[in-house]
């Protein structure tokens, strides 16, 4: 009995270990972006070069001031290409937290921004 109790006890503490673990490691917190733009010290991208990049060969879009090079993702994302293509060269802040109809993305969708992060909007006009 005690044997099983013991047992018991060493699944239940690395269940919530690996828990843990799966929260920290893998499944990034959504503020990663904002997080790693602190960091990194990003090139500031002026909204005329971020208008450039408009089209499926290059596809850059601005979020939450941060901007983005989703050109490799398009085919990757779970809808016909035209849902992204539309954003391109564009601030896509209220289209990424909205998805197009009221619905955030997923904590696994915020995850992978920082893959493709390139630098920063300008702020001035
Ligand atoms: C900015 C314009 C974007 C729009 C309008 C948009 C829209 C959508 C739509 C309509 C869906 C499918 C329906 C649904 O899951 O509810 C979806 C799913 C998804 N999108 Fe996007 N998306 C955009 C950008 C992105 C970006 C930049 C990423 C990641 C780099 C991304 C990652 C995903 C993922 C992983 C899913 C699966 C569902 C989820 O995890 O939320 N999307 N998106």
């Amino acid at each position: 009995m005690n044997q099983f109790l013991y047992t018991a006890f060493v699944a239940c503490i690395a269940g919530i270990v690996s828990i843990w673990l799966y929260a920290a490691l893998i499944v990034t917190p959504p503020q990663a972006a904002a997080e790693a733009a602190d960091e990194a010290s990003l090139r500031t991208i002026s909204k005329a070069e971020l208008a450039r990049h408009d089209h499926a060969e290059s596809c850059w879009k601005a979020i939450d001031g941060l901007v983005y090079d989703f050109t490799d993702y398009i085919p990757e994302h779970p809808t016909p290409p035209a849902v992204m293509l539309r954003w391109c060269g564009k601030e896509a802040s209220e289209a990424y937290h909205t998805k197009g109809y009221g619905s955030p993305h997923s904590p696994a969708a915020d995850a992978m921004l920082p893959d493709y992060l390139i630098g920063r909007l300008e702020t001035n006009n």
